[in-house]
């Protein structure tokens, strides 16, 4: 095989969900991820792909995510993508982690707010309250979720891949406006990152990205063990 080309639609919690909402990138919109062999490069054959990607999709636009500076990015700019927004990825290591520590974190009072855990399969989109009100069963997500007397105040997300990938993704935290400047934000993720290794305990590592604009959260994923992995930029490109 030379190469390979896929579709799939984003989780809408890494866009439509999570507040503040990323308006430079359409909600919806299917990601398309390209690989050719590096000995089959610059033939043609990204190309072929992504015409076949575009012949057989209805969407009116496609979502890619690349690397900076890497032949991907080239790729894109070369076949009209428009560059929407820039993505820092960061990475946190459970062995890097202090458990006391974290279980200090959770265990903090905030007083008002309540933690809920919900865990199961994502449904396709996924609504926080929803999710919150049904019953937890074995799934690949862990949703944890602070409320004040029932009405949602703060929540992220954890996605784990296939069978025993060691690698977990995280979406948010993100803290609904009338509930910030309490902390709320780091309060749910040290929880998330506890709970999810008691349901998924081979889970060694947690992925995220954010925008590079949004400073706070950035501060909050710092704070809690997170370290820079890799910047990528998201193309958008507008099918006729
Ligand atoms: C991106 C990728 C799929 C391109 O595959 P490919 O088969 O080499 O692409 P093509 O031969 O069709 O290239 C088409 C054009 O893209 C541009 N391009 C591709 N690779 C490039 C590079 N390394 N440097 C500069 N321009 C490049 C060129 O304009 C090229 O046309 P040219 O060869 O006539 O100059 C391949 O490099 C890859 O698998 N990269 C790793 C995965 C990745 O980043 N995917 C992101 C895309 S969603």
């Amino acid at each position: 095989m030379a190469g390979v080309a896929t579709l799939r639609t984003i989780t809408p919690f890494g866009h439509a969900l999570l507040l503040p909402p990323a308006p430079a990138t359409t909600p919806g919109a299917p990601e398309v991820s390209l690989y050719v062999e590096p000995q089959w490069r610059r033939r043609g054959i990204g190309s072929r792909l992504l015409a076949t990607v575009r012949e057989q999709t209805a969407e009116p636009r496609l979502v890619a995510d690349v690397a900076e500076g890497t032949p991907g990015e080239a790729f894109c700019q070369r076949h009209g993508f428009r560059h929407t927004r820039s993505r820092r990825h960061d990475l946190l290591t459970y062995c890097d982690v202090h458990r006391a520590w974290l279980g200090e974190l959770v265990d903090a009072e905030h007083p008002g707010y309540r933690l809920t855990h919900w865990t199961g399969d994502l449904p396709n989109a996924p609504r926080v309250e929803e999710l919150l009100r049904s019953p937890s069963r074995p799934g690949n997500a862990v949703l944890t979720a602070a409320d004040a007397n029932g009405d949602l105040a703060a929540y992220a997300v954890a996605v784990v891949g296939a069978l025993f990938e060691p690698r977990a993704r995280q979406y948010g935290p993100a803290v609904l406006p009338d509930h910030r400047g309490q902390q709320l934000g780091r309060w749910v993720n040290a929880a998330l990152i506890q709970r999810l290794r008691e349901v998924h305990p081979h889970v060694n590592e947690i992925e995220t990205a954010a925008a590079e604009d949004d400073p706070h959260l950035l501060a909050v994923r710092e704070h809690l063990g997170f370290r820079f992995l890799r910047r990528t930029h998201l193309y958008e490109l507008a099918l006729p």
